[in-house]
């Protein structure tokens, strides 16, 4: 088996973008476009990938792939090209790896089994150069493929530099290539800047493998939006929705419910066990594990967080780092914050906010509440509208509440305090004192009442 390093060119200037970001680190479902190009090129088999890029933007992309040792860094200074791009990748791939695979760093929706076909039959074929290409009814910007009148590939024209006729060319090209790697780096010596951007164009190559009478096998994907580039905000927007639904598809085929796959957002990663229901509107971002034969409601959006078993999540709630155990059950508008852990078949309901705080099992704050750093004890009913007062201004503090403690509405817990198993409290009390376990604690003012009072 041949050795096969991996190139992808990410290192543009993101002009049509118009953003400060360089637009291979911008996101679709959850991660950044270069993220899934890497993971495809990783995947196909191409070991080590280099990684070409600004050095302008070296800390962005260190911090995501620095501690990957298949993934070499390689910096073009000058943004002068494709071509020029290319060379950067030279010491990463020179001397280890027969077989170069290029891949521009913004084609993000490009799967493995692609890449490995195109590896294969550009070896088989003993090609100097295989290339990915599509067809598209509006081809757009995309470079047009120019085969001779036996079909074989003699050039790849820009749009910019194409002939009227030309521009009437429906197959494009993919940028995607597995070329030689002795033959890339002499063939990249030889191009030059002769086009209306005066850059060196990597597809050049094709032009170059042609006239030296060279094989150059190019694969037609129909339709293929797989392989589209992302050049702009709109071509960001549609490959987010084509990831999206290929993640939501995924879901279904493994036994997941999505009513509404155009209003369902869910980010790549993120998994969901089998009859689980998700209503409209609902986003399911980074790492969220969400188990089996869940329900889960209009509106809801998850972020990082863990959902065991048969919880019911009722409408517009809000969970962030939260963990929520088997059989819970949240909402409407409940906020579950960071820290916040449900345990099985507790309840929080509407308008009920949590942070950092454990609900132990059974217990249940329906109504109206703020829990922060707490700990709720098993079978405990917290009243509406009680609150912990955690905050003196410049520290936290914790309130730890026992079991089957029945918790009158409107109390506020003036922290740090501790409530014993069983005990009770009045309505309307604001607790600074520990309460022990089975007693009764009321700290309100006495009702006062006038007989036949006149009004002043
Ligand atoms: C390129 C191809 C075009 C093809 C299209 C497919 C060339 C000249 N054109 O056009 O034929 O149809 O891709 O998507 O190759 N980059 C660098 N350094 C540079 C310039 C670009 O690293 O100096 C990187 C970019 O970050 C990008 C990739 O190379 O990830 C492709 O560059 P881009 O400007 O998007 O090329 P296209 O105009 O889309
Ligand atoms: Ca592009």
């Amino acid at each position: 088996m041949a050795k096969i390093g991996g190139i992808i060119l990410a290192a543009g200037r993101s002009t049509r973008m118009k953003s400060a970001t360089p637009k291979v680190l911008h996101r679709i479902c959850g991660q950044p476009v270069v993220q899934f190009t890497i993971s495809a090129a990783l995947s196909s088999g191409a070991n080590p990938v280099a990684l070409v890029i600004s050095p302008e933007f070296k800390k962005d992309f260190s911090e995501l792939f620095g501690a990957n040792k298949k993934i070499k860094l390689a910096f073009q200074k000058q943004q002068l090209g494709t071509a020029d791009a290319a060379k950067a990748a030279r010491t990463a791939v020179m001397n280890a790896c027969e077989y170069s695979l290029i891949i521009p760093g913004d084609v993000p929706l490009i799967k493995p089994e692609t890449l490995k076909n195109l590896i294969n039959e550009t070896i088989e074929k003993n090609a100097v150069c295989g290339l990915l290409t599509m067809e598209f009814d509006d081809p757009a910007h995309y470079g047009r493929v120019i085969r001779n009148r036996h079909g074989f590939v003699t050039a790849i024209v820009e749009a910019r530099d194409a002939t009227p006729e030309q521009l009437l060319i429906n197959e494009v090209n993919s940028s995607i290539y597995c070329v030689r790697t002795d033959w890339l780096f002499k063939a990249l010596q030889k191009i030059s800047t002769n086009n209306t951007q005066k850059e060196f164009y990597l597809t050049d190559i094709v032009k170059i493998a042609a006239s030296e009478g060279f094989n150059v096998i190019a694969k037609c994907l129909p339709e293929s939006f797989e392989l589209m580039g992302i050049n702009t905000r709109q071509e960001l927007a549609l490959a987010n929705r084509l990831l999206n639904q290929r993640i939501l598809d995924d879901l279904m085929t493994n036994g997941v419910g999505i009513i509404d796959d155009k209003s369902t957002f869910i980010d790549f990663g993120v998994t969901i066990g089998a009859d689980t229901l998700v209503m409209p509107n609902c986003s399911f971002q980074g790492a969220t594990r969400i188990g089996a034969g869940c329900n889960i409601a209009q509106g809801v959006v998850i972020k990082n967080s863990f959902i065991g078993n048969g919880v019911k999540i009722k409408p517009y709630s809000v969970i962030e780092e939260a963990v929520i155990k088997d059989n819970a059950q949240i909402g409407p508008f409940a906020r579950l914050r960071p820290g916040a852990e449900i345990e099985q078949e507790a309840r929080i309901g509407n308008f009920v906010e949590v942070k950092k705080s454990i609900i132990k099992k059974g217990a249940k704050a329906n109504h109206l509440s703020y829990i922060g750093d707490a700990v709720i004890g098993e079978g405990t009913n917290v009243g509406c509208g009680m609150i912990t007062c955690n905050y003196d201004g410049k520290n936290k503090y914790k309130t730890v509440v026992g079991k089957n403690v029945f918790i009158g509405s409107d109390v506020q817990f003036v922290a740090p305090v501790k409530i014993g198993d069983g005990a009770t409290i009045g309505a309307g009390s604001t607790i600074t004192e520990n309460v022990p376990a089975n007693s009764l604690a009321i700290a309100r003012g006495r009702q006062v009442v006038k007989k036949n009072w006149k009004k002043p």
